[in-house]
């Protein structure tokens, strides 16, 4: 499967035909000046949570190709209050759309959207049809949470975790968390964009080659195959 970074935590994949686009906070990211957010395909825009660097083109994108926002309930809500279409979901459930089943799991972080309306609880998605399997973990810290995903959802395939610290777990949490979720390819998200979440990259992979795991850093606008 092809991943496209578009920075912070957003990505695009296709699957089964449908574009999937997570997270996308792309307009107001200066890292990400090379994406332009109209040029995105998008049948599904699937959330985490309510704050800003993880929703704020979410709503042009959906305008721009009438996609469907997955995420809590509150934050569909909300999207649904501008017009826009959604599946609302919440921890533990899953839904069997036209793409694949995605189960929205528990995450350790808060949720508020941007004009202060509470963003329900924040989530995390697993993703699978009968070839792949992947886990978008949105914003977290590392939870024993992490250890149902392998015992209630097909075997990962890859996982993208947040690294960058401070805000979510960083790296040497985020190798354990591939340890619980048993997972050996990681894309990393959620570094760099501001100053409390600069990492070091090498630093960042040798703490997953030392548990056996291989970390993927792609460049934003970069994709990579897993
Ligand atoms: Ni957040
Ligand atoms: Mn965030």
């Amino acid at each position: 499967m092809k991943v496209t970074y578009y920075g912070q935590s957003s990505f695009h994949l296709e699957m089964n035909g449908k574009h999937l686009v997570f997270d996308p906070f792309i307009s107001p990211n200066e890292l990400a000046a090379n994406i332009n957010v109209d040029d995105i395909k998008a049948n599904y825009i699937l959330l985490s949570h309510g704050h800003g660097d993880h929703v704020a083109d979410a709503e042009q994108i959906a305008k721009n190709n009438n996609a469907s926002i997955i995420s809590n309930f509150e934050i569909v809500s909300w999207f649904q209050g501008k017009g826009l279409n959604g599946h609302p979901m919440n921890h533990g459930g899953k839904w069997k759309f036209d793409f694949g089943t995605v189960k929205y799991v528990y995450a350790t972080h808060s949720s508020v959207l941007p004009d202060g309306t509470n963003g329900g609880n924040p989530g995390g998605f697993v993703v699978w049809d009968s070839n792949t399997c992947f886990y978008f973990a949105g914003d977290t810290a590392l939870t024993m949470d992490m250890k149902l995903i392998p015992l209630t959802c097909p075997k990962l395939d890859f996982a993208i975790l947040p690294i960058g610290d401070n805000f979510t777990m960083g790296f040497d949490d985020a190798a354990i968390a591939a340890g619980f979720i048993e997972c050996d390819t990681i894309i990393g998200c959620h570094y760099d964009t501001f100053g409390y979440i600069k990492i070091d990259h090498d630093a960042a992979k040798k703490a997953f080659a030392a548990k056996g795991k291989k970390l993927l850093l792609p460049a934003i606008g970069e994709a990579v195959e897993v």
